[in-house]
Formats: structure tokens, sequence, C-alpha cells
């Protein structure tokens, strides 16, 4: 018997699992070498924004995710309550994803547009003067001069690990950087092509032409969720790309 004969040899057995699993590695991983991605696009995804981009550093640095989780699940309830099931091409551009596991606050995946920026403001830097009950720490300290001078760098890593910035946009990161705090004019209207449906405007409310620590969060916090249009999504296909 061929049983009896692999049974006696343990180091033939050995080599021989060793075979078998490895076959059955190959089918099921190999494959992924092959295929270019292995999240289904989905129309309306871009980059970050320079200053998004710049915001969700903050929003890693001040431990968001440690209360805030950013993954609508498919569950009733949580989509009753945040809006459309989180897709996994809405953080395919996050190095690292925010998708997190604790929720002492509400979810953000869908926050953008929920608040108005000056609600957003009011409450990052006093959660108690629009909540009476919240229990957030304020972040007064993000009213401050926003440091970027990194952004071009960044921006280049990120595209190292695979997200699709262009030549251009890094070239022009630090105009586009400037420009999300304008309302109007030329370098909003170049900033909106090459990121279509970004917010643009004084988001922390000053008037001054230097973007905050708070422009770059609420920026960030207001794009969140908005790039799917989920009134012509259909999960079934025919708005993957
Ligand atoms: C200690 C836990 C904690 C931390 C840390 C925290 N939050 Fe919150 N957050 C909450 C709680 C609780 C609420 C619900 C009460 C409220 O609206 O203030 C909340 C509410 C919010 C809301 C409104 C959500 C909604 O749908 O109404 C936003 C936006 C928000 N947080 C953003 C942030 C940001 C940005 C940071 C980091 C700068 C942060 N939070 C850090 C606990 C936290």
């Amino acid at each position: 018997m061929k049983h009896e004969f692999f049974e006696k040899n343990s180091i033939l057995l050995l080599v021989g699992i060793l075979v078998m699993v490895s076959i059955g590695g190959l089918v099921q991983i190999a494959p992924l070498f092959w295929v270019d991605s292995t999240i289904e696009k989905v129309k309306g995804m871009r980059p970050y924004t320079p200053l998004e981009q710049a915001g969700r550093d903050i929003y890693v640095r001040e431990g968001c995710y440690n209360c805030h989780s950013q993954m609508v699940r498919t569950l009733r309830d949580e989509v009753e309550r945040y809006g459309h099931y989180s897709l996994a091409a809405e953080s395919m551009y996050d190095h690292p994803f925010q998708w997190g596991s604790k929720r002492t606050g509400p979810d953000l995946a869908r926050i953008g547009g929920k608040y108005s920026d000056q609600w957003q403001r009011e409450h990052l830097i006093n959660p108690r003067s629009v909540v009476p009950e919240s229990i957030m720490p304020g972040y007064p300290w993000l009213a401050k001069k926003l440091e970027a001078s990194d952004i071009v760098d960044k921006m280049k890593t990120l595209k190292l690990v695979g997200v699709p910035y262009s030549e251009e946009m890094i070239e022009k990161a630090k105009a586009d950087l400037a420009a999300q705090v304008q309302s109007e004019g030329r370098a909003v209207r170049d900033l909106l092509k090459r990121y279509p449906k970004a917010k643009v405007g004084k988001f922390d409310g000053k008037a001054d032409a230097e973007p905050t620590e708070l422009d770059a969060l609420i920026a960030y916090l207001q794009m969140l969720g908005t790039l799917v249009d989920f009134a012509t999504f259909d999960a079934s296909g025919p708005n993957l790309r």
C-alpha cells in the first residue's frame, strides 16, 4: 500500500505534506500577483487634496481614532443611522486606514456635510458649546497655523505605496493647499479640476490666507464619505469602472 509506505517514512510524509500545502497556497495566493487590484474601483473616488491629507494627519496625530471608527457596517441599524455602508474603495487611498474598532463617539465615515463648518469649528474647540452633554475633549490648540512644509514629500511617499497622485498634483501641492481656503478664483478652479468635489472656503472662519490646523481637519471631515454618489451607485455593478 502506498499509504503505508508514506506513513512509515516520516521524512517522505513531511515532504508530501509540504508539496500538497504549497499547491493549495499557490492556487490561492499567486493570482493576486496578476490582478491589478483586489478592490473594485468605484466612480468618484479620488486621492485626498493636500489640505485634506494634512487634516487627516492631524486626525491621526490627535488620536481621534481612539473614539471614532470610520466604517459603516452592512447592518440595518448602522445603515439607518449613518447612511450607506462603507465600500472597500472608500478607504483605498488611506495609509493607514481609519476603520477603527472603538466607538466612544459616533462613526465618522459619512460625517461630511452633516454639519456646517461653523458647527465643526465650535465643536472641535469646545464640544460642550454645541452638544452640552458631550464627553469629547476640546482641541483649542488646532487654531494655530498649519505646518505643511513636508506636504510634497508626503504625497510622493503616498504615491510610492499606490495612491495615484499625478506629477501635476505633486508639483501644485503647495498652491492647492493654499487655494482650498480661498472661496473663488483661478487657483480654486484649478484645484477643483484636479480634485473634483473638494470643499473650499474658510473652514476656520478667519479671513487670513494662511491655512490653520483647524482648516485642514475640517476640510478632511467635510469630505468624508461624500465622494461616491450613492444616489446612482448600484452595488451590482453598472457604476463600477
Ligand atoms: C474621548 C473620546 C473622543 C475623542 C478622543 C474624540 N471624540 Fe469626537 N466625539 C466623541 C463623542 C462622545 C461624541 C458625541 C458627542 C458630541 O457630538 O460631542 C463625539 C462627536 C464627534 C463628532 C460629531 C459626530 C456626529 O455625527 O454628530 C465629530 C465630527 C467628532 N466627534 C470629531 C472628532 C475629531 C475630529 C476628533 C479628534 C480631533 C475627536 N472627535 C476626538 C468622543 C471623542
